[in-house]
């Protein structure tokens, strides 16, 4: 299996991290690429009971052999990939290679202070951004003002690309924002002293990903975000400036569709998400609090709350549906251990009307209510089996029940953090 896509299905924090760590350590795999996105992401890998957390990094740099890949559709500050790296190399892990594509573009620190400047604008009507400058880079990308790795190598470059940037954004803060202009110099200056130690990483990416598929190795593609957090299919506005979906893969990575073999969406047995914007399932009682502190849903990034609600299987199969699933893994099934009845959401009922499929519009989804169906618990702790039989019946008769209505089969299943703590439904 050549080339394999693992994407979240959900808002995000599905386990990505881990599946792809499983998938990379179970068979041989060759890159594990990161195609959108930036250190907005963060995945949790808990490998011999020790956690790690990668957020621009591909999970991959923790598996010896294989090659780790920032592909161009990432959007990269040097400055926090090398906080980054000297983290783990400091933990003593034994990185694995890295190569960067010339053609990412750059998060300077002036994007995180936009993004934090034009938040605070937004007031009642705020995103929840992680702070990170991924939507400005990706606007500067799109108004064609951005600046490229490859620019880090030519000064003069570098620095005709930053007057520009700066040029409307400087206008901008000072004139509506009421900030200090961000002074050219200073960036031209930041950004050249991360060029040295950039370059050896830096190459064309797309060239070396399709050459190894050509010789038949095996690439993994790290989603990050998630398919409701997508710029195009997600709940816009309150989404990422990125393609998390899987048609994203082949533009951030430079590689054309008929490439991809696997598609594995990675979806909780239940629902999170941060920061605001519309989430039909959540709880606001005592059992959102409870799958919150079960799950230990606090955020990797920015340590913030994670929103808690049921199992939502309109998001499932719209997943399934526009990222052409060709599986999904199910992560955290055994927090619901605490359960004696488990609702699932299997429809919505939006103005009066049963609907199926996700409504077409924002205000319908907005005023989507769930219907729930209603499962037996199994009320026990589930995280020593090793194997689907192990399941008791209950959580057998869970997870057949949400691969019904989910529109892909279920590959596997996680009772736990750790590798080891994977149940394989269909090998
Ligand atoms: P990602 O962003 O999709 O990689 O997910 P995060 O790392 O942000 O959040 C997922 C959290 O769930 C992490 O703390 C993981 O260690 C943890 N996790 C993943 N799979 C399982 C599982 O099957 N059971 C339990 N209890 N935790 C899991
Ligand atoms: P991983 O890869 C969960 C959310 C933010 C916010 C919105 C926009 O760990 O699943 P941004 O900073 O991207 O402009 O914020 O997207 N968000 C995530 N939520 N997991 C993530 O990544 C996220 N990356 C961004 O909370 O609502
Ligand atoms: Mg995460």
């Amino acid at each position: 299996m050549p080339a394999i896509v693992v994407l979240g299905a959900q808002w995000g924090d599905e386990g990505k991290g881990k599946a792809t760590d499983l998938l990379a350590t179970t068979d041989p795999i060759d890159f594990v690429v990161r195609t959108s996105g930036g250190h907005n992401a963060g995945h949790t890998i808990v490998v011999n009971g020790e956690k790690y957390a990668t957020h621009l990094l591909p999970s991959g740099i923790l598996t010896p052999g294989a090659t780790s890949v920032i592909a161009g559709g990432v959007v990269v500050s040097p400055e926090a990939l090398f906080h980054e790296l000297d983290g783990l190399i400091a933990r003593g892990v034994e990185v694995a290679d890295l190569k960067v594509s010339a053609n990412a573009h750059v998060i300077a620190s002036y994007h995180a202070t936009i993004d934090k400047v034009t938040e605070r604008f937004l007031g009642k009507n705020q995103i929840g951004t992680t702070g990170r400058g991924i939507g400005p880079a990706y606007a500067d990308k799109v108004n064609r003002v951005g600046v490229r790795i490859a620019d880090l190598f030519d000064e003069g470059i570098l620095r005709q690309k930053v007057e520009a940037a700066l040029d409307v954004r400087n206008h901008l803060l000072t004139k509506v924002y009421n900030r200090r202009a961000i002074e050219v110099d200073a960036v031209v200056e930041e950004l050249l002293s991360y060029a040295e130690r950039l370059r050896p990483m830096v190459c064309d990416t797309s060239l070396l990903l399709n050459q190894a598929l050509d010789a038949g190795r095996t690439v993994l593609f790290e989603g990050a975000q998630a398919t409701m957090l997508d710029v195009d299919h997600g709940t816009y506005p309150f989404v990422t400036s990125s393609n998390p979906v899987a048609g994203g893969v082949c533009v951030g990575a430079g590689i054309g569709p008929t490439r991809i073999d696997r598609v594995v969406g990675v979806i909780k047995a239940y629902t999170t998400r941060v920061g605001a914007g519309p989430f039909p399932t959540e709880l606001f009682d005592d059992d959102g609090a409870r799958l919150q502190q079960l799950g230990g849903e606090i955020g990797v990034s920015t340590g913030r709350t994670r929103r808690c609600g049921w199992y939502d299987a309109v998001v499932a199969r719209y997943a399934s549906r526009v990222n052409g699933l060709t599986e999904l893994f199910l992560t955290k099934l055994d927090i619901l251990g605490a359960w004696e009845r488990i609702p699932v959401c299997v429809a919505y009922e939006v103005d009066g009307q049963r609907v199926e499929e996700m409504p077409m519009t924002q205000t319908e989804f907005h005023h989507a209510t769930p219907v729930y169906e209603y499962f037996d618990g199994w009320m026990s702790d589930i995280s020593g089996c090793r194997t689907f039989d192990e399941l008791p019946a209950n959580a057998q008769a869970y997870v057949r029940a949400l691969e019904e209505m989910s529109g892909a089969p279920i590959w596997g299943v996680g009772v736990g953090p750790g590798r080891e703590q994977t149940l394989v439904v269909h090998p």
